[in-house]
């Protein structure tokens, strides 16, 4: 049976998902680590999601690319799925089109825009361009934006983020991506990202409040575009 690993970062991103495919919660992926596991099957496929789980010191849960790789690395080691999902929320751009609730695939890679090392070879390395799995044709069934989605740790932006952003062409700002294709790469899973924007990032609007307000809309409406791609994988 195909088995699809889906990987999230909130709670709230991906309780709509848990409950429209009814996941079973299962626990805890791998104690001591904070990442829970739901697990159920649909449509004749093995469907596991991990969530980065809450951070004991401060309450929150495990957003960012720390949390995002040691998830990534322990549901390969745990559940060796033939593909990954990284699913979530992420900021856009009014100049690349993007609209509050969009929903884009990545295509064709990820890449990180705050890993700023001026050493040769390291430069390029620390910028990432993890290549994905071809989304264009699962994009234009299901209507969904494309673009390279963009990862850092931090939810507002620098200018050195958006000159680096633009570099690439990064038009999916987001805080997991990158790091997860970067350990599906080494073990050469297949990889793709799905992300619904929260908020637009080239704006007045403060970001957080945006975030904030949208984080429930966004999240329902990558619920539905995330059951209609785990049809056609
Ligand atoms: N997640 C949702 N919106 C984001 C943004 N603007 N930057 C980083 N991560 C996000």
């Amino acid at each position: 049976m195909t088995s699809i690993a889906l990987i999230m970062a909130m709670d709230e991103e991906a309780s709509p998902i848990v409950k429209a495919l009814s996941l079973e919660p299962k626990g805890y992926l791998c104690p001591p680590l904070p990442m829970c596991l739901y697990q159920g099957e649909w449509h004749g496929k093995q469907i596991s999601l991990v969530v980065s789980g809450k951070c004991k010191r401060y309450g929150v849960d495990h957003i960012g690319p720390q949390g995002a790789t040691v998830s990534a690395l322990k549901t390969i080691e745990v559940l060796s799925p033939s593909i990954i999902i990284n699913a979530g929320t992420a900021g856009g751009f009014v100049k690349a089109g993007a609209a509050i609730g969009d929903v884009y695939l990545s295509f064709p890679y990820v890449c990180f825009h705050d890993r700023r090392v001026a050493l040769p070879g390291f430069d390029r390395y620390g910028v990432g361009e993890y290549t994905c799995m071809d989304t264009r044709e699962l994009a234009s069934k299901l209507n969904l934006k494309l673009g390279v989605i963009t990862t850092g740790s931090s939810l507002d932006i620098t200018d050195s983020d958006i000159s680096i952003m633009n570099s690439y062409n990064g038009i999916v700002k987001e805080m997991e991506a990158a790091a997860i294709a970067w350990v599906a790469e080494m073990y050469q899973v297949p990889f793709m990202a799905i992300k619904s924007i929260t908020d637009l990032v080239d704006t007045e609007t403060p970001t957080e409040e945006e975030f904030l307000k949208n984080l429930s809309l966004a999240s329902e409406k990558l619920s539905k575009e995330v059951i209609k791609l785990l049809g056609e994988v």
